[in-house]
């Protein structure tokens, strides 16, 4: 089995089964799980355990629980208050199919489930109530007030104005950076790391979460629907100030690899085989979609 079909079957495991009242809230939320996605914040989270000496088992439903909120962002991100787009991992959003008042709970049920999973009995069997907590708490942070949600508050507000520099840090560093740091953070606490190795994943999660970001503002200018499976020219449209839209495409590709460099330089502080974290920087910073 590869990782992503592991990924994919334990996380479509945790969608409520059986006869419910509310059922077209479960269909909306199994709607976006489903749809695809590149799933890396889960292969981040099952890659740092592996380095740190965790096991695939123990690491598993966290990955899915980012996932969820992962796609509970998504979700929300679309609506026509925030970025107003109609399509999502190509296929129309969630909204345009349930509307927005199911798009919005099913995002909430998504982010409940997340938390529901990460804190399970059959989760804190695999890894003990110590690790669990952590990186419960760790996820929380993440994607909370000053996670990824402070990061799209941020990111709104920037479309009000031209953003310096350090604003799209800002927005960069949370609403993207938040989730991806959460993965590798996880990953590494599961999987047994210390104090050392934990800041140094949350290093390689920071600098690979701004690339992450600044690559996607860039396809948001060079690629197509089509291809992305999702609006390209959202970000003009929305009159949001990204990198892209700061600094131009060519400065943003140099950004992606410095970026990407630093990431892969923190990995030095790891004994595990670092091989695959290398790789999947370097394969994100050429991403097409
Ligand atoms: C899209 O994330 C939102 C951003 C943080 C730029 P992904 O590019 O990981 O989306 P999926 O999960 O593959 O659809
Ligand atoms: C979104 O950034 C980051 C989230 C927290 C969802 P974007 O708004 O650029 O993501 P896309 O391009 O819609 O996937
Ligand atoms: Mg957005
Ligand atoms: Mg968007
Ligand atoms: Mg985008």
């Amino acid at each position: 089995m590869t990782d992503l079909q592991m990924i994919e079957n334990a996380l479509y495991g945790y969608i409520p089964r059986g006869n419910h009242k509310e059922q077209t809230l479960i269909d909306s939320m199994e709607y976006s799980m489903r749809a695809g996605g590149k799933r890396i914040r889960p292969q981040l989270v099952l890659e740092f355990s592996r380095i740190c000496g965790g096991n695939d088992d123990a690491a598993l439903p966290f990955g899915c629980a980012l996932e969820m909120i992962h796609t509970y962002s998504l979700i929300h991100d679309d609506l026509p208050c925030m970025d107003d787009d109609d399509m999502r991992r190509g296929k129309p959003s969630n909204h345009k199919v349930f509307g927005e008042d199911t798009a919005l709970l099913a995002g909430d049920a998504l982010q409940s489930l997340a938390f529901e999973v990460a804190s399970a009995p059959e989760t804190i069997a695999l890894c003990g109530a110590d690790k669990a907590c952590a990186c419960i708490n760790t996820l929380a942070s993440c994607c909370g007030t000053l996670g990824m949600v402070g990061g799209q508050v941020i990111d709104l507000a920037n479309e009000k104005k031209t953003a310096t520099y350090d604003e799209i840090y800002a927005c960069d560093e949370k609403k993207t950076g938040g989730l991806i740091i959460a993965a590798c953070k996880m990953g590494a606490i599961v999987g047994g790391a210390d104090e050392k190795k934990i800041r140094m994943a949350e290093k390689y999660g920071k600098c690979i979460g701004i690339a992450f970001q600044v690559v996607d503002d860039i396809l948001d200018v060079t690629s197509t629907d089509e291809e992305l499976g999702k609006p390209v020219g959202s970000d003009m449209e929305n009159n949001k100030s990204t990198y892209v839209s700061l600094l131009g495409v060519e400065k943003c590709r140099e950004m992606v690899q410095n970026l990407t460099a630093e990431a892969i330089d923190a990995l030095s502080a790891f004994d595990g085989d670092t091989a695959p974290l290398r790789e999947l920087a370097l394969k994100l910073a050429k991403r097409k979609k």
